[in-house]
């Protein structure tokens, strides 16, 4: 399997640590994997035999200096056009506009690629179209680590509850926001909430798609779309944010009770209710159980009933697995 990964940050380096790390992944399970591509804002690495990522890592870490398979302005279009693959692995960063990340996966499902992606903006902006093409084409596009990162979020409903009809979703699906309300039930006001939220790397400094609650309406869009059949866009999620919290936190404790940032899918006669606020939980329901910056998701299943996953998140290793997973399924044709 020959791979491209476009977006080396985070998740991105993490994945390629995870690959040298573990000689079982995707080495073992997958004989013949290599990653023929590896492009940043500035340009891409390219070699067709196959990079080595402790190496790739080693001349990132030094602004690619000396790198000679480094071809600076070979945009990740290109790459994708021109270099020959069967998986493009997308991880820009998520934006409104979808780019680049919109392009980058148009581009490889046109060229009969199969698609992994952290990615939410894209699928935000065109859930619809994206997986149209992919099933037009007769490729994958699997994007398991856009909500939750590493919680089973759409593997779990697509390999366990297929034959049931899902009723409602609620979830806690931003670790920043958890981790923020939970500096201020230990006493700390709002911004030095935050402050111990960035010192503690659960915060950039830019958090306003955190605290305002659209990161967390863009999970609402996806979960909408991929899991409700709807054509839901970012406008039709009602959001409040965590910026006004303080005193219902405060009022929270005094009533033995928990605020926390929740995603709502709910069912209204035909139409779905999507939300995203803070709420007060009460101590005895599970997603009072979600500390720091852990998500969880509750699913209302018409007769499984009641379905609650809840994971430890630490930070972009746990995203990175969850994309290398979606990579070992498309090679495995499994749904989970
Ligand atoms: N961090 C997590 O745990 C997590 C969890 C779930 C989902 N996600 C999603 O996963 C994606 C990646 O997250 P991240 O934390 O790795 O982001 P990040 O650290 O900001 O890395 C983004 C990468 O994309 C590259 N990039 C930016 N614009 C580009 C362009 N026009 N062309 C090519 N490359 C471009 C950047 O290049 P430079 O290196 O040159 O700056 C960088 O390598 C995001 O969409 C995020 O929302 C992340």
């Amino acid at each position: 399997m020959r791979i491209q990964l476009v977006g080396l940050g985070h998740v991105g380096q993490s994945m390629l640590q995870l690959i040298s790390e573990k000689t079982s992944l995707p080495n073992s399970l997958i004989p013949d994997a290599r990653i023929v591509s590896i492009s940043d804002s500035k340009g891409t690495a390219v070699d067709e035999d196959g990079l080595s990522p402790l190496e790739v890592l080693r001349y990132k870490g030094l602004g690619w200096k000396g790198f000679k398979k480094y071809i600076k302005g070979y945009t990740p279009l290109n790459a994708i056009r021109r270099v020959e693959s069967d998986v493009m692995v997308e991880l820009t960063p998520s934006t409104l506009s979808g780019e680049p990340g919109l392009s980058n996966i148009k581009a490889a499902l046109r060229a009969r690629k199969n698609v992994v992606t952290a990615n939410k903006g894209p699928l935000v902006v065109d859930y619809e179209g994206l997986t149209r093409t992919a099933r037009k084409v007769g490729v994958r596009l699997c994007y398991e680590a856009t909500v939750g990162a590493h919680v089973p979020v759409f593997c779990l409903v697509e390999s366990c509850f297929k034959a049931d009809e899902l009723e409602s979703i609620r979830g806690i699906l931003n670790a920043t926001t958890n981790f923020v309300i939970g500096q201020m039930e230990e006493g700390r006001g709002f911004q030095k909430s935050i402050e111990a939220a960035v010192r503690a790397g659960w915060a950039e400094r830019n958090y306003s798609d955190d605290i305002d609650g659209l990161d967390s309406a863009r999970k609402v869009v996806i979960l909408a779309n991929a899991l409700f059949g709807s054509n839901a866009r970012l406008d039709d999620v009602k959001v409040e944010g965590i910026r006004n919290v303080e005193a219902q936190v405060d009022a929270a404790r005094r009533e033995n009770m928990r605020v926390k940032l929740v995603c709502q899918i709910t069912r209204n006669g035909s139409q779905l209710e999507l939300t995203v606020s803070p709420k007060m939980i009460p101590l005895d329901d599970p997603l009072a159980t979600v500390n720091e910056g852990d998500m969880a998701i509750e699913y209302t299943f018409k007769t499984s009933k009641r379905i609650f996953v809840s994971a430890q998140f630490l930070g972009p290793r746990q995203t990175a697995y969850a994309v290398l997973n979606d990579i070992l399924r498309i090679e495995t044709r499994s749904a989970c």
